[in-house]
């Protein structure tokens, strides 16, 4: 019928395989919900997009446009008469327009607001300052500073700065060219660009700076500035001050400044100058200027200087000095580059996308993890691998599969939002975000199974794991990309901090987006191959980082999960097993001098079977089903305690085709048996024989000919029995039609075919049901050896019975080691039995034996009125003097008859006799069970132990 050769590699991955695919089909509402998330999130953004698109194609963050009769509204203007322009646009709708000529403005000075103006306070030493009465009336004079080597060569060099004068030149149409001569200033706010000079259009008036401000010509008038604006013009007094070194300068200039003084008292200066060794054959000059204004807000921090215009005052200042009134240089006016329209788009994606994107990648490492922790938690693995499966195809195939799954769900995440248009994802190549994406993934699985090693509880792992997600998330978004920005931070700190894969994610996102948002404002391509070598591009050394780390969270992995998880097995430095020496007999002393005194108390039978056990090993092929070899565990004590000896040497055979029930009280060490039987744990010395192969070294081989039945039902949840059993039986080699037909009999046998049952999800079974399904998991197969942990426990006596109708039938070509707290079981399904207490068998052999060598007694329950107890009890004396009441209660007494001192018939005409003399409600006699034995074996052992 089946197939005795182990299963194939192949055929063990495609198994796996197949239980995967099953058990993602119930997880469809899983699997959609989860496909649903980034999809939900890039129809967001989609929409979100397009909310600011309509918001952006608003006139506010358009080139300015008025209708040519001024007075239609824009909206409703036909596009003939639209005339759009900078002159027609505020500074922000200016950097929107297309500027082929961009307009001359007069260069002017940095002029402090009147109530700054410096004047006279008691913090300076200074009295040629203007008086503070000044500042009520907005009228302070500004004040420049000089000083030289030579006083007299600076004092008339500077006094040729200012005219007295103010003087329109006649260019035509550009009036502000005419004022070129004058020395203009503004104390507005620079821009960034010089489309627009702020000075013309803001209300502020422009000032021209003179040495002298009094009579009618100096009064000031208004003009209209390109942009359209009436700008008012007014005089202001200028006067230039002799300081006696750069220190005092200094000294003053900080001083003005800003908390620059005790009183808190703003003094601020136009500019100052130092002429340094400059005389009539040379020309050296220091200039001060004040580049803190509109520092305020971050977008405007790289302003245009206002200085050009004092260079050129004093350069001019000089030449005059040299040569005379009649010589000028005239710095006309400054005038930005032209430049083509520039189109203002917020592409939401790539700017939202690095903190968004992050939590979509980072959601499918919970469900990887869980998936994991979950077949640790329910042992799951442990099972599978007693059943055949071996870490090979374990391995592989749960990678695969969370592999395939992971590119199926960032396929569907970057395919719906390229679909949809968003920019970081159309923008950027294909190719590098694909080779982004599946290092990426590749590296969330091999964390997840690192990781796993460290959970043996889902729910723990998966608050856990999704803490962790957001977490990483949030710290990406607020706190990494602030060092990644901050150039000043040291790029080695950030390259440490993307060792973390989150934030190497995040990095990755990040600089996509980066590309996307640069190639959307400047017309240009996203990120491209090429682009990879650039400095400030930190994904190629992101892929690096993630690659490198794969590779060596894969191994670690695995080694961890060798290791630690399925433990036992292996030592920790498997990997050198070559280098390593074996001692197995370390640190035994003491255990062996234990059991020579434990030898000299063993029982003939126990005696017997060592006797036998090492007969079979000399034979030269051990072909018996089951041969421990002196087998035994010792748990080191911790804390101080003693060592625990669960196991102490076990001499143990069973042949093919016999049942060895295995009894014993709780903590007895059966489990530590079995564990060491089904590799969980390894024997501390001796070892045991199945199938002749060594449990030690060939634990592989055995798994491929063993069924367990374990303690608890280990099952996935939502498999059906029937997906249960065609798993384990592809496991065990078995395929096609006579997979099906094991199944369908298996199923049948333990009655779980009828009424829909095998293929309910075992979620729903009854402990019964799953009792039922786990003893058909150990059979399915056909294996040589089964061990099967109190099987019948929690059935229904129907259960049950069938239970051991099919139990007797499997055992005719197999051993089973099957343990039990139930003696009808044992009875019932047992051809030998092995009464085990503190770690060591007290006995061997069928339960007439054992009732014949152990219970040497009959019982008699005898039960009266309480006055006639004693009458009973002298009845008893009687027959036997050695008789033994055991048990007393309100009239019913029992009592212990040595077999050998008395016959039935007597028994029966004794009481026949006392009957007569008073009333017997009830009598019996019986012969001891297997329950006696079982309790008078466990008393002597016990008694031992505590003597010993
Ligand atoms: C200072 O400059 C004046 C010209 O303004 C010159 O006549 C005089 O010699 C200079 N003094 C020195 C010490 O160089
Ligand atoms: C500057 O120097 C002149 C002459 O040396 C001196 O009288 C004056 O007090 C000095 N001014 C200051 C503020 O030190
Ligand atoms: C420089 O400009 C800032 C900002 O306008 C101002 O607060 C400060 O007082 C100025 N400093 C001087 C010395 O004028």
């Amino acid at each position: 019928m089946a197939n005795s050769a182990s299963a194939s590699f192949f055929t063990q991955a495609k198994a796996l395989l197949l239980k995967n695919i099953t058990f993602q089909k119930r997880n469809v509402k899983t699997n959609v919900r989860l496909i649903l998330f980034p999809a939900v999130l890039c129809v967001l953004l989609f929409v979100l997009q397009l909310l600011f698109d309509t918001q952006l194609d608003k006139s506010k963050f358009k080139c300015g446009c008025v209708c040519a009769d001024n007075r239609t509204q824009i909206s409703q203007c036909p596009n003939s008469e639209k005339r759009c322009g900078v002159q027609y646009s505020d500074f922000f709708q200016a950097a929107m327009c297309p500027i082929p000529n961009p307009v001359e403005w007069p260069p002017l000075l940095q002029l402090p607001a009147p109530p700054n103006r410096a004047v006279r306070t008691g913090f300076l030493p200074f009295f040629d300052l203007p008086d503070a009465s000044c500042r009520r009336t907005d009228s302070c004079p500004l004040s420049l500073l000089f000083t030289g080597e030579n006083h007299s060569f600076a004092l008339s060099v500077s006094e040729k700065m200012f005219r007295s004068t103010l003087s329109i030149s006649d260019f035509g149409s550009n009036f502000l060219a005419g004022l070129a001569v004058n020395v203009l200033g503004s104390e507005s706010k620079p821009e960034r660009n010089n489309f627009i000079e702020p000075a013309f259009s803001s209300n502020l008036p422009i000032y021209y700076l003179q040495t002298n401000c009094t009579g009618t010509e100096n009064s000031g008038f208004s003009f209209p500035s390109p942009t359209g604006e009436n700008n008012e013009i007014k005089c202001a007094l200028a006067k230039n001050l002799w300081r006696n070194s750069s220190t005092d300068i200094n000294s003053e200039l900080y001083k003005g400044y800003q908390r620059g003084n005790s009183e808190g008292q703003i003094n601020e200066i136009v500019s100052a100058f130092d002429f340094l060794n400059s005389n009539g054959n040379r020309y050296n000059v220091g200039i001060w200027y004040n580049s803190t204004y509109h520092q305020d807000t971050e977008y405007t921090a790289n302003a245009l200087l206002r200085v050009p215009r004092s260079v050129n005052l004093i350069s001019n200042s000089y030449l005059q000095f040299l040569l005379g009134p009649g010589t000028k240089i005239i710095f006309e006016f400054v005038k930005e580059m032209p430049k083509p329209e520039t189109i203002f788009r917020l592409d939401i994606s790539s700017i939202v996308g690095p903190l968004f994107f992050t939590w979509v990648i980072l959601q499918l490492f919970p469900v990887i993890l869980t998936s994991l922790v979950y077949e640790k938690q329910q042992k799951l693995r442990i099972m599978m691998k007693m059943h055949g499966l071996g870490d090979r195809p374990y391995w592989m195939i749960s990678y695969g599969y969370f592999l395939v799954t992971s590119v199926i769900y960032m396929l569907c995440f970057v395919i719906f939002g390229s679909l949809l248009g968003l920019k970081i994802f159309t923008a950027n190549d294909y190719s590098i975000q694909f080779v982004f994406y599946f290092i990426y993934i590749n590296l969330q699985i091999a964390l997840a199974f690192l990781v796993a090693t460290m959970f043996s509880n889902v729910k723990t792992a998966t608050v856990t794991a999704y803490i962790g997600v957001f977490g990483t998330g949030l710290l990406g978004g607020f706190l990494f990309k602030f060092f990644v920005q901050n150039i000043s931070f040291p790029r080695g700190w950030i390259i440490l901090m993307e060792l973390y894969p989150g934030f190497a994610l995040y990095r990755g996102l990040y600089e996509l987006a980066q590309f996307s948002i640069q190639g959307n404002t400047r017309g240009t391509d996203g990120m491209k191959w090429h682009n990879l070598s650039e400095s400030t591009n930190g994904m190629k050394a992101v892929l690096i980082i993630m690659f490198a780390e794969w590779i060596v969270m894969l191994f670690a992995a695995f080694y961890i999960d060798q290791v630690l998880t399925l433990g036992s097995r292996k030592g920790p430095l498997f990997l050198l097993k070559g280098f390593q020496k074996k001692s197995p007999f370390q640190k035994l002393d003491t255990q062996m001098q234990v059991s020579k005194e434990l030898s000299q108390m063993e029982k003939p039978d126990v005696i017997q079977e060592k006797e036998k056990v090492e007969e079979l090993l000399l034979e030269p092929t051990i072909n018996h089903a089951i041969l421990c070899d002196d087998l035994r565990k010792v748990y080191p004590g911790r804390d101080g305690n003693p060592d625990k000896f669960a196991v102490r040497g076990l001499f143990l055979s069973v042949p093919p085709g016999e049942c060895f029930g295995m009894l014993g009280p709780n903590g007895a060490g059966k489990t530590s048996f079995i564990n060491m039987m089904i590799g969980l744990t390894k024997p501390t010395s001796g070892t045991a024989f199945v199938q002749g192969l060594d449990i030690r070294t060939q634990m592989g081989g055995i798994y491929t000919t063993m069924g367990v039945c374990p303690q608890h039902d280990l099952l996935w949840d939502n498999l059906t029995g029937r997906e249960h059993l065609l798993f384990y039986g592809r496991l065990k080699n078995l395929r096609g039609s006579v997979l099906t037909q094991a199944v369908e009999d298996s199923l049948k046998d333990l009655n779980l075919f009828h009424g829909g049952v095998a293929d309910k999800q075992v979620g729903k079974y009854s402990g019964g049901m799953k009792r039922r399904l786990s003893v058909a998991i150990s059979l399915i197969g056909d294996p040589k050896i089964v061990y099967m942990d109190e099987p019948s426990s929690g059935l229904d006596p129907a259960s049950r019975k069938r239970l051991w109708s099919v139990v007797k039938h499997a055992k005719q070509n197999r051993a089973i080691i099957l343990t039990t707290h139930s003696m009808e079981e044992a009875e019932a399904l047992c051809d030998r039995l092995g009464i085990f207490v503190n770690g060591s068998l007290q006995c061997v052999g069928n339960a007439k034996e054992l009732k014949a060598r152990y219970g040497g007694t009959y019982v008699l329950t005898v039960t009266t009125s309480s006055e006639h107890e004693k009458d009973v009890e002298n009845m008893v004396q009687k027959l036997t003097p050695n008789a033994n009441k055991i048990y007393h209660l309100s009239g019913t007494q029992k009592f212990e008859l040595p077999k050998e001192d008395v016959r039935i018939s007597d028994v029966f005409q004794a009481v026949d006799v006392a009957k007569r003399k008073f009333t017997v409600s009830a009598w019996g006699l019986v012969d001891t069970t297997l329950e006696d034995v079982f309790i008078k074996v466990a008393r002597e052992a016990q008694a031992f132990d505590t003597l010993s």
